[in-house]
């Protein structure tokens, strides 16, 4: 039986980074490598705290860098719940830069990543059901919930051509 709705605000995460010559690529702005894993982190943390169980990633969809990140710059990475299904969980990622000394902000990649919630022994285990609440998180969830059925129905029709 799943336990109360929650919000995706009762899950949210919010990181900050700064950019150090170990991030960077021979370019000096910062590896995609590196991005993607602080994007993972964040995104972790928020299906951890929605079911309160351990995850993992199971898939990263649509991962756009839009706009290089320099050196020295400060890094927000914003990331919160947009869907759940029976075990998985869509969080959507929004990696914002920030010039330190003038305010200046941009967004440079936004990604939707899959968890799955295990149990005891490591199996998928149900999470609790989620409500978004505000005109942007109900949303996201109508988004999310079009593109898990639309990856179902890839994945489907793949499967019969094979
Ligand atoms: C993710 C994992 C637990 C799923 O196990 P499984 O036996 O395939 O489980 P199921 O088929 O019951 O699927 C469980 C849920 O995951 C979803 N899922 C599984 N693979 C998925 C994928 N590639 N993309 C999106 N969703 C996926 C299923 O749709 C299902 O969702 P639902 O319960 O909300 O309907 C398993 O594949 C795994 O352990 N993968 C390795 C994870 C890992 O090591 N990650 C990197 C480090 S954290």
């Amino acid at each position: 039986m799943k336990s109360n709705p929650k919000t995706p605000s009762d899950s949210s995460v919010e990181m900050r980074e700064m950019v150090m010559p170990n991030h960077t690529n021979p370019q000096n702005t910062v590896f995609g490598g590196t991005v993607m894993s602080w994007i993972d982190v964040a995104a972790a943390m928020v299906a951890a705290r929605h079911c309160g169980r351990p995850v993992v990633t199971a898939h990263i969809d649509d991962i756009d860098f839009i706009a290089p990140i320099k050196m020295g710059y400060h890094v927000l990475i914003q990331a919160s719940l947009n869907y759940v299904g029976r075990t998985s969980m869509i969080v959507g990622v929004k990696v914002t830069s920030e010039n330190p000394y003038t305010g200046e902000s941009r967004t440079t990649t936004k990604a939707y990543l899959t968890f799955v919630a295990l149990d005891d022994l490591g199996r998928p285990v149900e999470v609790p059901s989620l409500s978004p609440v505000s005109e942007d998180e109900k949303r996201r969830f109508e988004n999310a919930k079009k593109r898990v059925s639309m990856k179902k129905t890839v994945r489907d029709s793949l499967r019969q051509k094979s």
